[in-house]
């Protein structure tokens, strides 16, 4: 089973997953944690330095670099999730579809060039606004977490997304509690624990 977490930076996805890992653990599943970008590889440090501002890469060429990043982990998603374990993403296709769009690239072609990578079984969005965002992260934002409008743009695509497909979509403006036990209950119901 493939989990995506989604939603703007400070949104809580990256503890909610970690808290999910740990709940499944504990009740004996096997389970792996993967974080996009992976900056751990090449095209991964190449990002990192865009996000800084070293880099002056065009909006389709980011959302590329992101997917390439995704493509790197191919084979290796496949294979655990076809081997049974349950893996968490902490964002997965989604973002590139959301910041993309937000920054006017054209939906059809961001899931063209993404529909080689496994299909997520449950997205669950965690919806904050982005002023909560901002005031979250006071310092050492990176060029997307410092412009409002794009936020904006991202959530519209997420909440469009979410309604469209589906998706798992969680008010991230509460405590990290009562998320928590919402993202447990709705996996816990798909992977048969309760
Ligand atoms: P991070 O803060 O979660 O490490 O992600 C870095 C930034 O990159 C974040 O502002 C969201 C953006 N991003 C995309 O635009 N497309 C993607 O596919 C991913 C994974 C992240």
């Amino acid at each position: 089973m493939l989990i995506a977490f989604e939603g703007l930076d400070q949104s809580g996805k990256e503890t909610q997953a970690q808290q999910l890992r740990e709940r499944l653990r504990e009740a004996g599943r096997r389970v792996r944690l993967l974080s996009f970008p992976d900056y751990g590889t090449s095209i991964g440090e190449e990002i990192a330095r865009a996000l800084a501002g070293e880099r002056d890469y065009g909006p389709d060429v980011m959302q590329l670099l992101f997917v390439a990043n995704r493509y790197e982990r191919r084979e290796a998603i496949a294979e655990w999730v076809a081997g049974g374990l349950i893996l968490l993403c902490d964002r997965y296709r989604a973002s590139s579809i959301a910041y993309g769009e937000a920054q006017g690239l054209d939906t059809a072609w961001l899931e063209d060039i993404q529909r080689f990578l496994p299909v997520p079984d449950l997205t669950i969005f965690i919806d904050i606004a982005p002023e909560t965002a901002v005031k979250r992260k006071a310092r050492d934002r990176d060029k997307y977490e410092r412009d409002l409008e794009l936020l904006g743009g991202v959530r519209r695509s997420y909440t469009r997304q979410a309604v469209q497909q589906g998706w798992l979509l969680l008010d991230g403006e509460r405590s990290k509690e009562q998320i928590a036990e919402d993202v447990f209950a709705a996996v816990a119901a798909r992977v048969g624990l309760s």
